[in-house]
């Protein structure tokens, strides 16, 4: 007889998963130090905000293996600047990512090892390769949460040192206001 064994779940419209052991990790805004480029405004902040929670299923690590999880980035600003992941190169820096966008509105910043920066627009169903050598972060831009589902190797580990002076470009309503411009002007 064949066996058959019941797959873990992802709900697509907000991202939960669910049928085997999780692990979660949630990123407040006292943790985002130096992040936000508006000092004062994250200052003003209530430290104990959470920012963003990440839910991936605890699944065997080593060369070959991949993980998978969600990002559930709640909406909102400090100062000007839309909500955002902390944003990273994989330590193994060749090592790539596929994020699959659940709901809400937002934007994958990626930025190569020149320092090129581009944005793609996170919706539901948008399907984002990441390269290797590629440092990546989500905004959200909308009013509701952005939930994104990612794929990636469990060897390419995460550098948060390399970007610490921050991507080479910010998102605020006015990136938004010029990217509309751009879009009209073709
Ligand atoms: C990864 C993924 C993704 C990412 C989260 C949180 O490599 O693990 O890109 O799960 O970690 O979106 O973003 P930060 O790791 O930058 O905080
Ligand atoms: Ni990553």
């Amino acid at each position: 007889n064949p066996s058959i064994t019941m797959p873990p779940q992802v709900a697509w419209a907000s991202g939960a998963l669910s049928g085997a052991p999780l692990i979660q990790k949630t990123t407040h805004l006292g943790d985002l130090n130096n992040v936000f480029a508006d000092d004062d405004a994250w200052r003003c902040c209530d430290p104990t905000l959470a920012v963003y929670r990440v839910d991936m299923f605890d699944t065997p690590s080593g060369e070959g293996e991949l993980y998978t999880g969600v990002t559930h980035l709640n909406p909102g600003r400090v100062g000007n600047e839309f909500f955002m992941t902390r944003g990273h190169f994989h330590a193994r820096r060749e090592q790539g990512e596929i994020y699959f966008g659940l709901r809400g509105e937002g934007l994958l910043l990626l930025q190569d090892a020149q320092g090129q920066t581009r944005l793609e627009p996170v919706r539901p169903g948008s399907v984002h390769h990441i390269a290797g050598f590629t440092a990546h972060r989500l905004i959200n831009i909308g009013s509701d949460m952005l939930s994104a589902l990612a794929v990636w190797p469990s060897v390419a580990g995460h550098d948060y040192t390399a970007l610490s002076g921050g991507f080479a470009l910010r998102v605020t309503a006015d990136t938004l206001k010029l990217m509309a411009k751009e879009v009209q002007n073709g």
